[in-house]
């Protein structure tokens, strides 16, 4: 509808894309323009004057006949138009016809959307959680609008740590428990590591020549790193199955060894490497960040030397794709340092952007922890949710399957994760993520399930005319749904998940009010009744559209 109006607009105007806005308060019209505004500035004249023009055009267009209710001119120019039901049927017959056809803005369009990149014998946290169902949902918001997607997971498997891990692991490691259950072993190694190492400072030495002999690229330690880093991948399915994240890649960070010298080579012959007390820097004044430190005085190389390699390699392989980094706001400093070097190096660095995201805090606004202070994994929490959903369930008294309790407790958290700004911190609570009737995401399932129940109740009509639909509540719910497409437009282009989740639930609170407040299964007059249902059928699948764009699988009974 919108894009109607601005087409007819543009054509009565001759104003290229005009603004056509959706008004918040209903007073204002359907849609509304300040085209005329515009006008007035370009043209020096009055703009209520244009607007009054605008709307007697609008309304006596031969091609809007039938279209445009009404339009009303509104100070200090805007033009308020409201359409007729007619239109909404129009609309509304396109989208069941069709389906929902989300505009492919972005056809041709390449991108790396690198996500989740644990890290290999480190427990995967929440905020690692966060990452995964941010990135996953990105993901998917660009494929729907035409984009082709790389999905990354850059493995941390490289590191000093690894020379802690294959210390620890040849003094106390157990091979059992390695092979029972190798993450737990592998981060009870490490956390020994650090509590040895207080009282034993050589520990330290032992694990950087470790780690050297692991550079060197010694057999059997190599295999060790082989066999920890393919446990770690392993431990991590389960949970990337749950979420629905997939990977076409998993090159991580050792991956890059071969090509740091080269890096460093580049860096030295543009003249940006500098010596600092034995180690060797690019200083960053210029840009006013502090300096970026690239191999220490062992020669042993860095976390963002590393990711130099990495955006070289991206940029040359993938010459024509957009490098999106999902990764959390607390290292915004190594990107803003990575593609300054970048930059000052003259590679193409506009292409790749910091996709940032904020906190998973506690409700006393910490870092989400366990009871004993040690971070929460990403497992726990969607284990958790899993039996707190269980539980109202059988407090409620009901029987449903053990596949929907999961989908449901998953549902919850991605949405719980997804519906703020990606930027800001995120308060976590249990009570607001499984609140039935509120912003989350039980909230969609229990409405899409009411509507399968309600279109199996009404005997799946099939044969109808929209014309009975006139009930200005469903006049608005077609509006609503009108609005799907632009909103996954808009949350692909501004990577911003926020818009599809504020959608879904404004659609669900729409329908769930409109349901039950006008009769369906009780409609006397049964072309209405197939006509309402028929809106239902859309709203439905409008909703479990954009309920997997966030990870959230509608099931049937709630
Ligand atoms: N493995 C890192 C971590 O868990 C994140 C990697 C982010 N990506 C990058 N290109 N630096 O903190």
């Amino acid at each position: 509808m919108q894009e109607l109006l601005a087409r007819a607009i543009s054509r009565l105007t001759g104003v290229e894309n005009p603004t056509v806005t959706v008004p918040d308060l209903a007073e204002h019209g359907h849609f509304a323009t300040p085209v005329a505004l515009q006008l007035a500035k370009e043209r020096k004249a009055n703009p209520m004057g244009i607007a009054a023009e605008l709307s007697v055009s609008l309304v006596g267009d031969p091609e809007l006949e039938g279209i445009v209710l009404n339009a009303e001119v509104a100070a200090p120019g805007f033009v308020n138009i409201r359409l007729t039901p007619q239109a909404h049927h129009r609309v509304l017959q396109e989208i069941i016809d069709r389906g929902q056809q989300v505009f492919q803005s972005r056809l041709g369009e390449k991108a790396i959307v690198e996500y989740s990149s644990v890290n290999v014998a480190k427990p995967i946290h929440v905020g690692h959680l966060r990452n995964t169902v941010l990135g996953a949902s990105i993901a998917r918001l660009l494929e729907a609008t035409g984009t082709e997607v790389t999905r990354w997971n850059y493995l941390g498997d490289w590191g000093t740590q690894f020379g802690k891990v294959v210390v620890a692991y040849q003094r106390w490691g157990n091979e059992e428990q390695l092979k029972a259950d190798p993450l737990t072993e592998l981060v009870s190694l490490y956390v020994r590591f650090h509590e040895e190492a207080k009282a034993d400072a050589s520990l330290e030495d032992e694990a950087r020549a470790m780690f050297l002999r692991l550079e060197q690229g010694d057999d059997e330690v190599r295999a060790l790193w082989q066999r920890f880093r393919d446990a770690s991948v392993d431990a991590a399915m389960p949970l990337y199955e749950q979420l629905g994240a997939r990977f076409d890649t998993w090159d991580g960070e050792a991956s890059l060894e071969g090509d740091l010298q080269g890096i460093i080579d580049e860096l030295s012959a543009k003249g940006l490497l500098e010596e600092s007390e034995g180690a060797r820097v690019v200083k960053l004044e210029e840009e006013k960040l502090p300096v970026a430190l690239i191999q220490k005085t062992d020669g042993a190389s860095l976390y963002l030397t590393r990711d130099l390699a990495l955006l070289k390699r991206r940029l040359t392989r993938y010459p024509d794709h957009r490098i999106l980094y999902v990764v959390a706001n607390e290292q915004a400093l190594n990107f803003q340092q990575l593609f300054a070097i970048a930059k000052r190096l003259g590679w193409p660095v506009e292409r790749a952007v910091h996709v940032k995201y904020g906190l998973v805090l506690s409700g006393d606004g910490k870092k989400l922890s366990t009871r004993e202070g040690r971070v929460v994994t990403a497992q726990e929490v969607l284990d958790e949710a899993a039996s707190r959903v269980a539980d109202i369930v059988k407090e409620r008294g009901d029987d449903i399957p053990a596949e929907s309790v999961t989908a449901i407790a998953t549902g919850a958290v991605s949405y719980a994760l997804l519906k703020d700004q990606r930027t800001s911190d995120i308060p976590f609570s249990w009570e607001r993520l499984l609140d039935f009737g509120g912003d989350s995401g039980p909230y969609l399932q229990y409405t899409y399930a009411r509507l399968a129940s309600l279109i199996e109740k009404s005997g799946n009509v099939s044969a109808f005319t929209l014309d009975p639909l006139d009930d200005p509540r469903e006049l608005e719910l077609i509006r609503t749904l009108d609005q799907y497409a632009p909103t996954v437009s808009r949350a692909a282009a501004d990577l911003q998940t926020s818009h599809v989740a504020l959608y879904l639930y404004q659609l669900a609170s729409k329908v769930n009010g409109y349901y039950q407040a006008v009769p369906i299964l009780k409609d006397e007059h049964a072309a209405r009744q197939a006509a309402r249902v028929a809106l239902l059928k859309s709203a439905q699948q409008t909703l479990a559209s954009g309920m997997q764009l966030l990870g959230i699988s509608p099931v049937e009974r709630v």
